[in-house]
């Protein structure tokens, strides 16, 4: 069955442009990012990777360890990785595991021969520091992701996890948040003292609690 939200991340051990990886030893006690890409020295996935490395201090501020992972041999990672810091001005500063004989992309999923047969697809596992899976997304090969997007899910899944609060449509970090159903008015003004409005029973919003 497909890894679901909930559920361990999976561990391994594997080859990277950084030497041997224990996953779970890799992510230690914070958050992490697994991303695959189709494959070395293509279009969208060197903008990708590129982008990854631009934003990798916004990772490091969000206490979040990112990892690469494609079908590709880590020579071939380490070749392509000249490309992307030509190409996109960043150069690679996570590592990127070769997985040549698909352990990693089998363990997770990430092959989807419907969409594209023998390597990866676009698929990002959020990992907490309690090493289960907190969101994914899965993008077909044709469609780079957003990685400010992934920021943003990011903020999202660490703000809620230390607030009873959710996030509303576009949220983005420093907007009002969505005060969670099994709170009532009672507990509501307790924990959230700048107050709140009850738009319905059921919406009630309030200041972004740690801003
Ligand atoms: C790309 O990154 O552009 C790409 C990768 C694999 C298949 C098709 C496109």
């Amino acid at each position: 069955m497909a890894l679901q939200l909930g559920d361990i991340a999976p561990d391994f051990t594997a080859e990277s442009t950084e030497g041997t990886i224990k996953f779970h030893e890799f992510l230690g006690d914070g958050w992490g990012l697994l991303f695959s890409h189709p494959a070395d020295f293509t279009p969208v996935c060197t903008t990708e990777l590129g982008e990854a490395a631009r934003l990798k201090g916004e990772f490091d501020k969000r206490n979040t360890k990112i990892i690469g992972v494609s079908v590709d041999s880590v020579s071939s990672h380490e070749e392509w990785k000249d490309d992307i810091a030509e190409t996109q001005g960043y150069a690679i500063n996570y590592p990127i595991i070769g997985d040549p004989d698909r352990r990693v992309a089998d363990l997770y999923g990430m092959i989807h021969p419907k969409s594209l047969e023998n390597l990866t697809v676009r698929s990002v596992f959020f990992i907490g520091p309690d090493k289960k899976i907190k969101a994914t997304l899965t993008y077909p090969a044709s469609t780079g992701r957003n990685f400010a997007e992934l920021l943003r899910v990011l903020d999202s899944l660490q703000l809620t996890a230390g607030y009873s609060v959710s996030t509303p449509v576009n949220w983005t970090d420093g907007d009002d948040v969505i005060i969670g159903t099994a709170i009532s008015d009672e507990e509501a003004k307790k924990r959230f003292p700048k107050g709140f409005k009850t738009v319905k029973p059921y919406l009630r919003i309030t200041p972004q609690p740690d801003k």
